[in-house]
């Protein structure tokens, strides 16, 4: 096939970006986005704070654009984020304990509920776990309102739209580490006790302090032996030319070689769309025109 999205389609596997609203107007970018990809993830649009401006006032115009867009474009939609310790409102400071944990979890119904059965798979929880060597819960707000927060998310999550894979997402995942491995015991943990969980996403945001280790591939294996499916949720890699190329096509193979790892989005089409600072980490530059690195992609899907 001669697109990202057919290409992993013949696989059974999807092909997708993030995508900004503001975004759709511009024919470059869109005429891009209606030709490679067949799955979209809002890049802000479904945060707390865009959804939820003040408390039990939601606010959908800019996500529903997104949404409306996919749906007249073949596109699925992966829902981002329902539960996060950045982007959440002002108001949301103001709040500790019973107070927060509620507000919450108000938010993961009312959010998955508006777009029930319109999402192939939520991040529900989003970030939740420390870097470095300690495997602890990130200390935040919402962690302390009680350890089983993340559960509770996740159950008021599968009551609202049971339809939805519903994924836990985080960086620094990506290989076998000791945050890794906190996730994994997680989810072990909540398939022993029946916490509904689906999938996990490992967002890949790959640069020279978290490069794609020898593990990548092992590491996503060792999750969907678990029994829950596998996606690379926000690549992309900084580099340029065929270093960053051979860097793509490792990643979409270590996927390929999974059964369970069925989809892989990256976070932008163009240079110019990335969410980074400076670097070249997309699949297309500043003009929409293909890189090396989208070759390597397409020819390893
Ligand atoms: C980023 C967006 O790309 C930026 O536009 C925004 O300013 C900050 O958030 N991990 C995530 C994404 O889960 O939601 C983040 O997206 C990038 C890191």
């Amino acid at each position: 096939a001669t697109t990202l999205g057919a290409s992993a389609a013949q696989s059974g596997r999807y092909f997708g970006t993030a995508v900004a609203a503001y975004k759709l107007s511009d024919s470059v970018y869109s005429t891009i986005l209606d030709r490679e990809f067949n799955m979209v993830t809002p890049e802000n649009e479904m945060k707390w704070d865009a959804t939820e401006p003040s408390q039990n006032s939601f606010n959908y115009n800019s996500a529903d654009q997104i949404v409306n867009h996919a749906q007249s474009h073949n596109q699925r939609i992966r829902g981002h984020a329902l539960a996060w310790h950045q982007q959440q409102p002002g108001w949301v400071s103001g709040l500790s304990g019973t107070a927060l944990r509620n507000a919450m979890l108000n938010h993961v119904t009312q959010v998955a509920t508006h777009y029930k059965g319109k999402i192939y798979s939520w991040d529900v929880v989003n970030e939740a776990f420390a870097d470095g060597s300690s495997g602890a819960r990130r200390d935040s707000n919402l962690q302390r309102t009680g350890n089983d927060w993340i559960e509770a998310a996740f159950r008021a999550a599968r009551a609202a739209d049971p339809g939805a894979k519903l994924c836990y997402n985080d960086y620094n995942t990506d290989g076998v580490n000791a945050k890794s491995t906190a996730v994994y015991n997680m989810v072990q943990d909540f398939k022993a006790r029946g916490v509904p969980i689906d999938c996990v996403g490992f967002q890949s945001h790959i640069n020279p302090q978290s490069p794609v280790t020898s593990d990548y591939q092992a590491n996503l294996q060792r999750f969907a032996d678990l029994g829950v499916d596998v996606q690379i949720t926000e690549l992309d890699i900084e580099g340029s030319g065929t270093a960053q190329a051979n860097t793509y096509a490792t990643v979409v193979n270590a996927c390929l070689a999974v059964a369970r790892c069925n989809g892989i989005t990256v976070w932008g089409i163009r240079d110019s769309d990335s969410w980074r600072s400076s670097g070249t980490p997309l699949l297309f530059d500043n003009s929409g025109n293909k890189k090396a690195a989208y070759t390597s992609t397409l020819n390893a899907l």
